[in-house]
């Protein structure tokens, strides 16, 4: 049995993802953005999952978070799902969020960061990127490109103690994919789930599409790019990702 952060979890991906873990016995430690969307999982905590809460467009939530997830039982696994599709916080959700929780919550040894295909129109550079969160400077296909590449660096740099993957969910109905949505739901959350649980899938520096490892665009494949990557988001969170 493992213990799992799934970062929002409120609905979508997230929610199926929390209940399909909880469903196979593993500790689920839901994430919702404030307290008033405590009550989307009340259900889940009715079945045992622990919560955390925290706005992931503000910093400083995101390091409180850390610590007080730091203070509690060791977590072996995050599933860096929260996502925003456009707005001022795309970088600081999709990509600041998931290289904090990844510097920080440092027992983890999977970590499973949801990309898109969309990632294939973004663009490698860091050229011009206000990371703060006060001016949308990327777009969303841009930060799902930027976390597809940091998912490689970190198994790169942490290989062979932590396992870390990207996972395109495909197209499906939620919130971000919108009612017609043509891909089928559960395959959209399944892989996350093996990539962060699964004894037998030990693989790690891929990137996923339904169960299969699929190549992601150059940008993604580029360890230049990726070491600028790493060193840009430690520069502006203050935060190194530890060498180790
Ligand atoms: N759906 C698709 O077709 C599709 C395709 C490719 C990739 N993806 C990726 O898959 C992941 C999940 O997407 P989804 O379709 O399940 O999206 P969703 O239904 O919109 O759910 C997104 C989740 O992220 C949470 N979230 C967003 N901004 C947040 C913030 N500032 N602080 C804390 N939590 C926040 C939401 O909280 P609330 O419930 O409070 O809003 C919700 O729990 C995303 O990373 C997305 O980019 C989805």
């Amino acid at each position: 049995m493992a213990r799992i952060l799934i970062s929002g979890s409120t609905d979508g991906l997230g929610r199926a993802t929390a209940e399909a873990l909880l469903e196979q016995g593993h500790e689920v430690i839901v994430h919702a953005r404030s307290p008033g969307r405590v009550d989307a999982v009340a259900e889940l905590l009715g079945r045992g999952a622990d919560v955390v809460i925290a706005d992931l467009a503000d910093r400083e939530a995101v390091l409180d978070a850390t610590r007080e997830l730091n203070d509690g039982a060791a977590i072996d696994a995050v599933i860096h799902n929260a996502g925003v599709l456009s707005g001022p916080s795309l970088l600081p959700v999709n990509v600041v969020a998931p290289y904090l929780f990844t510097a920080l919550l440092t027992t983890a040894t999977r970590h499973v960061y949801l990309s898109s295909s969309m990632h294939r129109g973004g663009r490698a550079t860091l050229d011009g990127l206000d990371w703060t969160g006060e001016a949308e400077t990327a777009s969303y296909s841009d930060t799902k490109l930027l976390v597809a590449a940091f998912s490689a660096a970190v198994a790169e740099r942490w290989a062979p103690r932590v396992l870390a993957n990207s996972v395109d969910p495909g197209w499906v109905a939620t919130k971000m994919g919108g009612a017609g949505a043509p891909d089928d739901f559960d395959l959209g959350h399944e892989t996350q789930e093996r990539l962060a649980v699964d004894p037998d899938l030990q693989v790690s520096g891929g990137y996923w599409h339904h169960g299969a490892q699929r190549q992601p665009a150059s940008g993604v494949r580029d360890p230049e790019f990726r070491e600028r990557l790493l060193e840009e988001l430690a520069s502006v969170t203050g935060v190194p990702l530890p060498k180790h």
